[in-house]
């Protein structure tokens, strides 16, 4: 009696263990499905976000080259011309376009060259002084040559010389900010 008790017992354990682990095995696989399901439309969804986000997620774009006039202009210059040039800059999907002042003078050598009119002593802008034929600053005094060699004052260094290409005709220049208050010239953007 005792072991039909006990066989019996064991029967329903061994009846309803086999139940269990039949779940058991159909929630694994669920979750198992599940988990296969997320993992495939992660891997699916990664296209289409690294396509959403990549005007966010890229680096600002390299400023363009800016046309600042024809050469002709420029041929019979005997003193810096102030010009206005725009800058395009592309920050993800936003386009800013801001204006700029150079100077379009000659080297010593009577080659062109584009000077940025930002003073390398603290940010001032500096105009071209026509009659003591110098670049003087208004802010505090530091003067420079018609192609922007150091003369006097607090400025470190000359007057920043920008990069120019020629196109069609056209006299292009990459704008560039140069780190102030220093003697050798240092890009900063
Ligand atoms: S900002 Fe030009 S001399 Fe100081």
């Amino acid at each position: 009696m005792g072991e039909d008790a006990g066989g019996s017992e064991n029967g329903i354990l061994q009846a309803s263990a086999p139940g269990l682990s039949l779940e058991s095995r159909r929630s694994f696989l669920g979750v198992l499905l599940g988990l296969g399901s997320v993992f495939v439309g992660a891997l699916l969804s990664i296209p289409l976000l690294r396509f959403a986000l990549f005007p966010l997620l890229r680096r600002t774009t390299e400023l363009k080259d800016s046309p600042v006039g024809a050469l002709t202009e420029f041929s019979s210059l005997n003193e810096p011309v102030m010009r206005t040039i725009q800058i395009e800059q592309l920050d993800g999907w936003r386009k800013t376009i801001s204006e700029k002042v150079v100077y379009v003078t000659k080297d010593s050598q009577g080659q062109l060259r584009v000077l940025t009119s930002i003073c390398p002593h603290l940010g001032c802008t500096v105009p071209w002084n026509k009659e003591k034929r110098e670049f003087i600053c208004p802010c505090h005094g530091a003067t420079f040559t018609p192609d922007g060699t150091r003369v006097s004052g607090p400025s470190l260094r000359g007057m920043d010389p920008l990069e120019t290409s020629v196109q069609n005709g056209q006299l292009l220049v990459r704008f560039q900010y140069f780190r102030q208050l220093v003697s050798d010239r240092e890009v900063i953007g």
